[in-house]
C-alpha cells in the first residue's frame, strides 16, 4: 500500500491507484468535480479539466511539486504524494476558468433542458463558476437530432466529454459514432444513429453529464423535481432489472439506472427496462431512492410509497 494525502488527510491506497480514486475514497468536499472521467467507462477522463488538483509534493522520492496543476482522474497517486484540492486557491481559480470554458458555446436553456435539476454542469456552475458571463460573442449552434425512436442528441449542450462514446464502444455491439473535427469545431458525429437499435443504447443518456442526450419517452413531461424516484426491480432477461423509475402521482414518466453517489450508473439497464415498461404493474417497486447529493430533487422528501403500491395491486 501507498500512503497519499489529500486537503490535509492521509490515506492508504493500492498502487497504481488515481489520485481522484484515492480522493473518492476520502469522500465529500476532497473530492474533484468529474465531468468526463466514469469508472466503469474504460479509457474515459482526462478530456475536460474539472478534476485539476496541485501537487505540492510529487513523492516520498522524489519531494518536487509538480510543475503545473494535473488531471487527478489520470494521474497515479504515489507514496508521500501531497496534493491540494479544495485548499489551493489556484486550483479553485483554475476550476473557475474551466467552468467559463464549458460554458463558452453552451445554451442558457435550463429553464427548458429536461436535464436541469439533475445536471452536473449546473452543480459544478453553481458550486465553482462565477454568477457572471464575459462572453458576448454568438454562440455556435446546431439543430437538434433525433436518434430515433428513444434519444434526442443536442449538440449545443453536449461538452465534448467522450462518455456516450465509450458506452457504445465498450457496452454496446459495435462503436459506430465517434467526435468529429477538431478544436472549437469538434462535434459528437450523428453516426451514433447506428447505436440505438442495441438493446443497451439508452445508457448514453444515463452517463451524458449535461441534458445533449435525452429520454424521448420521458422530454418535457415534467421537471425533475416534480416527479418521485424509486428503486424497482423486474425480472429481465437481458440486464439486471435493477432501475430507478420517477414517478408523478401513479404515473411512471421515466426509468434510469441507479446512480452512485459519484453519479456513476451502478449497473447499466437495457432498452426494455428502460423505454418499455412505464406501468407500475411493470415493476416491483422496493421504495423511494435516496439522492444523496445536493439537488433539487432531494428537497422533495417523501417516504410514503402505498400509494403506488396500491396502483400495482389494482393493476
Ligand atoms: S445541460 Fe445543464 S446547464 Fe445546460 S441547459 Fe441543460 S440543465 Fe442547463
Ligand atoms: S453527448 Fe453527452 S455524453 Fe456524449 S460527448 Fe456530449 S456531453 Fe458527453
Ligand atoms: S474528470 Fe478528469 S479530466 Fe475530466
Amino acid at each position: 500500500m501507498i500512503k497519499v494525502t489529500i486537503d490535509n488527510i492521509e490515506i492508504e491506497v493500492e498502487p497504481g491507484t488515481t489520485i481522484l480514486n484515492a480522493a473518492r475514497r476520502i469522500g465529500g468536499k476532497v473530492v474533484p468535480p468529474t465531468m468526463c472521467y466514469y469508472s466503469k467507462l474504460k479509457g474515459s477522463g482526462g478530456k475536460c479539466r474539472t478534476c485539476l488538483v496541485r501537487v505540492a509534493k510529487g513523492s516520498a522520492a522524489d519531494p518536487r511539486p509538480m510543475p503545473k496543476l494535473v488531471a487527478s482522474c489520470s494521474t497515479m497517486a504515489m507514496d508521500g504524494m501531497v496534493v491540494e484540492n479544495q485548499t489551493s486557491p489556484e486550483v479553485l481559480e483554475a476550476r473557475k476558468g474551466v467552468v467559463e470554458f464549458l460554458l463558452t458555446n453552451h445554451p442558457l436553456d435550463c429553464p427548458v433542458c429536461d436535464q436541469a435539476g439533475e445536471c452536473d454542469l449546473q452543480d459544478l456552475s453553481y458550486a465553482h463558476g462565477d454568477g457572471e458571463t464575459r462572453y458576448e460573442e454568438e454562440r455556435r449552434t446546431h439543430s437538434l437530432t433525433d436518434l430515433g425512436p428513444y434519444i434526442t442528441l443536442n449538440k449545443n449542450r453536449c461538452i465534448l466529454c467522450y462518455r456516450c462514446v465509450y458506452v457504445a464502444d465498450q457496452i454496446t455491439d459495435g462503436r459506430s459514432q465517434g467526435v468529429l473535427f477538431r478544436g472549437d469545431h469538434s462535434e459528437i458525429s450523428t453516426y451514433i444513429e447506428k447505436a440505438i437499435d442495441n438493446d443497451f443504447s439508452g445508457n448514453v443518456i444515463d452517463v451524458c453529464p449535461v441534458g445533449a442526450l435525452t429520454d424521448r419517452t420521458a422530454r418535457f413531461k415534467s421537471r425533475v423535481w416534480f416527479t418521485k424516484p424509486y428503486d424497482a426491480h423486474r425480472d429481465c432477461p437481458t440486464c439486471s432489472g435493477k432501475v430507478v423509475v420517477w414517478a408523478k402521482g401513479d404515473e411512471i414518466l421515466r426509468v434510469t439506472g441507479r446512480k452512485d453517489e459519484f453519479g456513476e450508473v451502478e449497473e447499466f439497464i437495457c432498452n426494455t427496462c428502460r423505454f418499455e415498461k412505464k406501468q407500475v404493474s411493470d415493476w416491483v417497486l422496493e421504495g423511494p431512492r435516496h439522492i444523496s447529493r445536493k439537488s433539487v430533487i432531494s428537497l422533495n422528501h417523501y417516504e410514503n410509497i402505498d400509494k403506488l403500491k396500491e396502483t400495482t395491486k389494482e393493476d
